[in-house]
């Protein structure tokens, strides 16, 4: 794949900022465009001023949420290079979600080279505050302008980058969550495995309900019995039992198969823990937490690595876990999993990918 690298004028060229990245609030200067049509497949591929995209309202995405999207992040090593952490899982879960959603597989890759490319020439974007780091957001959307319900012809592929802070600012705080068994975010059958926008928006309504009562993530449960534990907002959950014993759901469909997940599963068995993927019930669950077989909670994802869980909200009780603390599983994991990312620590797994410099700074 040849990208076309569309020079951007000066006038246009905004610096990074140094302090207060929040989560992304602010993009780097340039984007990753490229278009598929059936007759010409994947086509035009660009690096290009970053900027609107002008679509026709009859745009089926628009209507329809013929989309998915990817998260992973790149992080700044002490030698000033730059890491990638698995992108090879992210990738293939791209198009994992684009077959579900009946969308073309993108070359995987030409797909990572083009993320590669945009943070070589953007590498000032990569923060070098501690902790802080690039987020990476790889997207599909359909782009047919028409009303008919089906699978548009053409598509368009964009990848673009945004500095974020660290995401716990002031200290691995734990958080409080919400368990709803009113509502529920994917069903079997459905599409909750896939990366796509319908499972964010299907969970707006109770996330916001969550917030007015002081919660700031919402647990799932199954879409059946509404019973079994999924995910914890935009993370995936794990329980651990009597300090040593790491539990999460096991992959049936409904959850999506978080990278963080799989890393989490296959370091904690390198720490020593033991680990399992099993059904939870809620029920239980709590019971375990009330009686001290559950010593902690933690979701984990790429936004915060593992965040804590301090206490859940369930039919108006309150069940506190490890007295609202950070328990020592969460945090071995945790200083583990950000060393290895940063090329602070060594990486016996193989999952970090130094970006290429190509001959950018
Ligand atoms: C619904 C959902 N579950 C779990 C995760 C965690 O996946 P990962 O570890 O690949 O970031 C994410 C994404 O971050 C997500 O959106």
């Amino acid at each position: 794949m040849d990208i076309q690298v569309v020079p951007i004028e000066s006038d246009r060229l905004r610096t990074p900022p140094t302090t207060d990245y929040g989560f992304c609030q602010v993009f780097a200067n340039r984007m990753f465009t490229q278009r598929y049509s059936p007759n010409r497949g994947w086509h035009d591929a660009q690096i290009k001023p970053y900027g609107p995209i002008e679509l026709d309202p009859a745009t089926s995405s628009l209507h329809y949420a013929q989309m998915i999207f990817e998260g992973l992040k790149a992080y700044r090593r002490p030698d000033g290079r730059i890491n990638l952490f698995r992108p090879w899982e992210n990738t293939r879960r791209f198009n994992q979600s684009a077959r579900r959603m009946a969308m073309p597989a993108v070359d995987e890759e030409e797909h990572l080279a083009a993320i590669c490319e945009l943070i070589a020439i953007e590498a000032d974007w990569v923060p070098r505050q501690s902790d802080a780091s690039l987020y990476i957001r790889p997207t599909m959307i359909a782009t047919d302008h028409t009303l008919g319900v089906r699978a548009s012809a053409t598509y368009l592929h964009f990848i673009i980058i945004s500095p974020v802070g660290p995401y716990f600012a002031e200290g691995f705080n734990p958080v409080p969550v919400y368990i709803t068994d009113q509502y529920v975010r994917a069903v079997a059958g459905g599409v909750g495995e896939a990366k796509t926008g319908g499972n964010y928006a299907a969970s707006l309504y109770v996330g916001e309900e969550a917030r007015r009562q002081g919660y700031s993530q919402v647990l799932w449960l199954d879409g059946l019995e509404r019973r079994y534990v999924e995910e914890v907002g935009a993370m995936n959950i794990c329980f651990v039992y009597q300090g040593r014993r790491i539990v999460t759901p096991p992959l049936t469909g409904t959850i999506l198969p978080g990278v963080t997940r799989k890393s989490v599963l296959e370091l904690g068995r390198h720490l020593g823990y033991e680990v399992a993927e099993e059904r939870i019930d809620v029920h239980e669950m709590l019971d375990d937490i009330r009686h001290g077989r559950i010593t902690e909670v933690f979701g984990c994802g790429t936004a915060a690595v593992i965040a804590p869980v301090g206490k859940f909200g369930f039919h108006g009780e309150e069940i506190i876990i490890n007295n609202g603390q950070p328990g020592p599983v969460a945090r071995d994991l945790f200083q583990t999993l950000v060393d290895i990312q940063y090329g602070r620590a060594a990486d016996p797994f193989g999952w970090v990918y130094t970006i290429p410099t190509n001959g950018h700074k």
